[in-house]
């Protein structure tokens, strides 16, 4: 499989030579009689520096398809609002594999989220958890980009633009509206996809840290053009302003022969992510960890964020060195891809999930409080087997009714920080 290197680079690919117009977008007379077509991810009159936009030379127009009605799917959604949002910290176990044949689309139950995709801000969180290909469907959202980060078995992403092929430790974005169908080459899959609803992902300014480091753009990789030319009774399902809709199509809606432009789907192998962090004392803020942000309009607040936590070296002298207690006007959604997460020492599976509103304090469980108390950290720490990340956002992150009611929800959780111990001695300095 080839790929296109860079972030938010002017690609261009063809399946067939000379598919591409030469010199125009829309001559008169495109090659191999294909119909030209824009998609625009951002207004027209976006900076030149934000702008995407991609044109696609395809074998039918994207409006061919009978119309939509609305597609009964009761757990992947947008309601946001119907359970009150809570400054419980929260945790869920892994979701089970489905018993029943499901598919990417019919496996996503929805978590939290805020804001909503007619306002153009906030975010989904939805979890994935699939035992079968999607025959002869495909799906788009135009409410939002989707980030996609398994956590168990491959992914074979086949998109207008071409085939992604993520394994877990990988991330994929999907640009607003991009058609797709995923495929499981292990025949189960799990993860996580965060649905963002406003301005799209990008990579942070590196400020003083200079010209490299963190996610370098020449690990995104966008698909070599791949098209379909299939003829048959599929479904297109659209999620549009939180619902689902489902629509009959006489073809793949992937039969895209060549393309060009910056409003493309892309993946990202989380081991290329050059971590930074202290080499004398303390640890920064997570923001070093920042993949991928959506800015929101006030200078230096995302809309979302994406942070990992990778394998990395401790070294830092006279430090307690996992992530501190803390308290945000963030909000934190975290799951863990796998290994073990290094604040942790239990309750905090690979597949799990956990959420840390606004101001909700947490940190290190008593045990790996006690731990890191007494580590000795004259030696460098090396964490090895471990991939967490976190969905962060500006406004509080609401759990969805569904979410709240799940057997995977620990009743429990809040009693990880209850064995620890009050150390204070007025007489011991
Ligand atoms: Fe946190």
């Amino acid at each position: 499989m080839n790929y296109l290197s860079g972030f938010g680079n002017e690609h261009a690919s063809e399946a067939l030579p000379g598919a591409l117009p030469a010199g125009r977008n829309s001559p008169q007379r495109v090659p191999y009689g294909l119909y030209a077509e824009q998609i625009s991810g951002t207004a027209f009159t976006a900076p030149r520096h934000a702008n995407r936009r991609s044109w696609l030379y395809r074998l039918r127009p994207s409006a061919m398809h009978q119309p939509f009605a609305p597609y009964a799917s009761t757990r992947f959604h947008d309601r946001f609002d119907e359970a009150p949002a809570t400054p419980n910290q929260l945790r869920w176990d892994p979701l089970p594999l489905p018993a029943a044949a499901t598919d990417f689309v019919d496996g996503l139950v929805s978590y939290a989220g805020n804001g909503s995709a007619a306002a153009m801000t906030g975010l989904g969180i939805h979890l994935y958890a699939a035992n079968r290909s999607m025959q002869g469907r495909y799906f788009y959202s135009a409410d939002g980009e989707l980030l996609i980060v398994p956590q168990q078995g491959r992914l074979h992403i086949a998109t207008e633009f071409g085939v992604l092929q993520l394994e877990p430790q990988e991330i994929a974005l999907i640009p607003r509206g991009v058609r797709f169908r995923v495929d499981l080459p292990d025949g189960e899959a799990r993860g996580y996809v965060c649905e963002n609803f406003g301005a799209h992902l990008r990579l942070p300014d590196l400020g003083p840290i200079g010209s490299n480091g963190l996610a370098n753009p020449r690990d995104f990789l966008a698909p070599e053009a791949a098209y379909e030319d299939r003829d048959g009774e599929f479904e297109l399902i659209a999620k549009f302003q939180g619902g689902l809709w489902r629509a009959a199509i006489g073809h793949s809606p992937l039969d895209v022969v060549a393309w060009h432009g910056n409003h493309v789907p892309y993946k990202y192998d989380l081991r290329r992510f050059n971590t930074i962090g202290s080499i004398s004392y303390d640890h920064p803020d997570p923001s070093i960890f920042l993949v991928l942000t959506s800015p929101s309009d006030t200078p230096g607040v995302g809309n979302m964020d994406f942070v990992i936590f990778p394998p990395r070296w401790l070294v830092a002298e006279d430090t307690f060195r996992p992530p501190w207690f803390h308290r945000n006007i963030a909000s934190e959604f975290m799951g863990l891809i796998h290994g073990v997460y290094d604040a942790k020492a239990g309750g905090f599976a690979p597949g799990g999930a956990s959420l840390h509103n606004c101001m909700s304090g947490h940190g290190p469980d008593a045990a790996s409080f006690d731990k890191a108390s007494n580590a000795d950290v004259s030696k460098p720490d090396h964490i090895v087997a471990t991939m967490a990340f976190m969905f962060e956002a500006r406004a509080v992150i609401c759990p969805t009714a569904q979410a709240l009611a799940l057997p995977q929800l620990q009743q429990d959780y809040h009693e990880c920080w209850q064995g620890l111990r009050k150390l204070f001695d007025p007489a011991k300095p």
